[in-house]
């Protein structure tokens, strides 16, 4: 379980304080998926870096199973909006990071190899990611975060740079290894479908500065044919209505 109690981020740039999040209240059930959908700049990067450990200064808390984030200890598996990818580090490099700091010098296993393959990019592992398209850096980011066999995945819209039919590919291979070990994910999305699709919660963000305005059980999460459902049709409008709202 994650407990967020009054998290409060604010950033300071040339005198100007933007009030990131605002007294944000959540807490996150182990084993299920969270997606968060909410309007440009209301904080959702911000929430995902204080969980990650990234970002240390905020006040309130924030517990994961009773205790501090700590990345060097607990398994964050993190996929940033911009990738995260290592400049000066190729293909292979770049997804054994986290791999490589657990576990000193452990190299690719079958899953490894199953992941990058599955992924699209076992042809380009002595690339650096200059070499590669938005799309394909995107995949590395993946594979590096789900390598790690993580505890608790974190991902920042993941999908977005993908074309629909890779996409909808992704979204599958992420929902097999989440069936696995049910790993605690959040999953950021600007889109209501992928919102519906993927997560067992739905969380809405009010505009900024970020709170949490509902979190919502989802009887859509893994439909099939998800479109032509009467629980789609209704929560679709019903998040529609909220993000509206604000
Ligand atoms: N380093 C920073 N310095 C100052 N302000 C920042 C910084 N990073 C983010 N902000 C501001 O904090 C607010 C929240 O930003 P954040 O990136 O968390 O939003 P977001 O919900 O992820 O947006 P998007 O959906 O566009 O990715 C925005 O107003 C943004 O401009
Ligand atoms: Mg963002």
């Amino acid at each position: 379980m994650i407990e967020i109690k009054d998290l409060t981020v604010k950033y300071y740039r040339q005198n100007e304080e933007t009030l990131a999040l605002d007294k944000l209240n959540i807490n996150i059930a182990t084993g299920e998926i969270y997606t968060f959908i909410g309007p440009s700049g209301c904080g959702k990067s911000t929430f995902l870096y204080v969980l990650s450990g990234i970002l240390k200064d905020y006040s309130g808390s924030v517990k994961i199973d009773g205790r501090d984030v700590d990345p060097k200890s607990q398994r964050i598996g993190l996929i940033l909006q911009n990738y995260g990818l290592l400049p000066w580090k190729n293909v292979y490099s770049n997804t054994m990071l986290g791999v490589k700091i657990k576990n000193a010098q452990r190299g690719l296993d079958e899953y490894g190899k199953y992941l990058l393959q599955k992924l699209g990019i076992d042809k380009l592992l002595d690339r650096y990611p200059k070499e590669i398209s938005g799309g394909q850096q995107q995949r590395v980011a993946i594979a590096r975060a789900f390598m790690l066999k993580p505890d608790l995945l974190l991902m920042d819209e993941p999908f977005s740079a993908l074309d629909a039919i890779n996409r909808e590919e992704l979204q599958e291979l992420f929902l097999n290894i989440w069936k696995e070990n049910n790993v605690t994910t959040v999953f950021i999305t600007h889109s209501v479908d992928e919102a519906l699709y993927l997560g067992s919660k739905i969380v809405v963000f009010s505009p900024a500065p970020g709170k949490i305005l509902k979190v919502l059980d989802n009887p859509c999460f893994q439909m099939d044919n998800l479109r032509s459902r009467e629980e789609y049709y209704d929560m679709s409008m019903h998040l529609r209505q909220l993000l509206n709202k604000g």
